[in-house]
């Protein structure tokens, strides 16, 4: 017993260890949804536009996502495919990754398996999480990734955040001050928050860009887990089927013990 304690206890532990990395920021939730295909081929849109220039997706063919996304092959040629490149190939962008590292600092990693790796929450809120910093070689920093390479090529949809910190009152769980048992005054600490963007300087509203911004979340959702929506639909039958067995072998059980009694 003590053994398989022991045991449990050591596979638990990469759970602690991710539970205790990294400074807390509050992420905005966003549920992926693999049965809205317009979202979907929005999502796509975006990222083809957007991010493929300096991300391959190179685990995702064009031809799988236009059948999974029901989007006629002749559209994906027509407006999804900028290069030479055929259906059946595989989403890479042309950008070298050696220039790429000596431009930003790092070089761009391959989104298909992202959303695994860091979740929909994180890169929905990195999405919308650039502002304006001086300090930085392209202008702007991240809340979500401080420091980060990436410029934000999402500015001329947003328009630029900014960003403003100040002390704030620290709250405990009741929404009461917490008060310091030392010196009896309120523990006050850094709070930071982005302000939106001035009116008119992006393209979008920020209703507009949050909502772009699911829809290009929820396409790397379907990117990293391709199969989803196959495997719920084929989920939901094998219950149903495991239902009607049941019933089935239980009227033949009925049947079979009927003259033993
Ligand atoms: C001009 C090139 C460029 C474009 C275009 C670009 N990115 Fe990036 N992106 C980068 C670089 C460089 C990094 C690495 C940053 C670092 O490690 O500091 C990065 C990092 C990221 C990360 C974090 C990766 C990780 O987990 O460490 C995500 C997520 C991401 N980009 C998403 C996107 C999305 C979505 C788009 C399209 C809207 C996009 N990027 C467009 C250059 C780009």
């Amino acid at each position: 017993m003590k053994k398989l304690f022991l045991i449990s206890l050591i596979l638990m532990m990469p759970m602690f260890a991710q539970a205790s990395g990294g400074p807390s920021i509050k992420l905005d939730t966003m549920e992926a949804d693999a049965s809205d295909k317009s979202s979907l081929q929005r999502g796509m849109q975006t990222y083809v536009n957007y991010c493929l220039g300096c991300h391959t997706a190179q685990y995702q063919r064009y031809i799988r996502a236009a059948e999974d996304l029901h989007i006629p092959e002749d559209l994906v040629m027509e407006h999804l495919i900028f290069s030479d490149q055929k259906i059946g190939d595989q989403m890479t962008s042309a950008m070298d990754p050696k220039l790429a590292a000596q431009w930003f600092g790092a070089t761009p990693p391959d989104l298909t398996n992202e959303i695994n790796l860091r979740g929909t929450d994180w890169v929905y809120t990195y999405l919308r999480s650039f502002y304006a910093d001086e300090s930085r070689p392209y202008g702007v920093n991240n809340v979500v990734y401080p420091a980060v390479g990436m410029p934000n090529v999402l500015a001329d949809l947003q328009g630029i955040q900014t960003k403003t910190c100040g002390e704030v009152t620290q709250l405990d769980d009741h929404g009461a001050a917490v008060i310091d048992s030392l010196t009896g005054e309120a523990i006050t600490e850094q709070s930071c928050e982005l302000l939106s963007v001035a009116e008119g300087s992006g393209t979008m509203t920020p209703a507009q860009f949050d909502a772009a911004m699911y829809d290009l979340t929820n396409f790397m959702a379907y990117m990293s887990k391709p199969y989803k929506s196959d495997s719920q639909r084929i989920g939901l039958w094998a219950i149903l089927f495991c239902l009607m067995m049941t019933v089935l072998f239980y009227f033949l059980k009925k049947e079979f013990w009927r003259d033993v009694h």
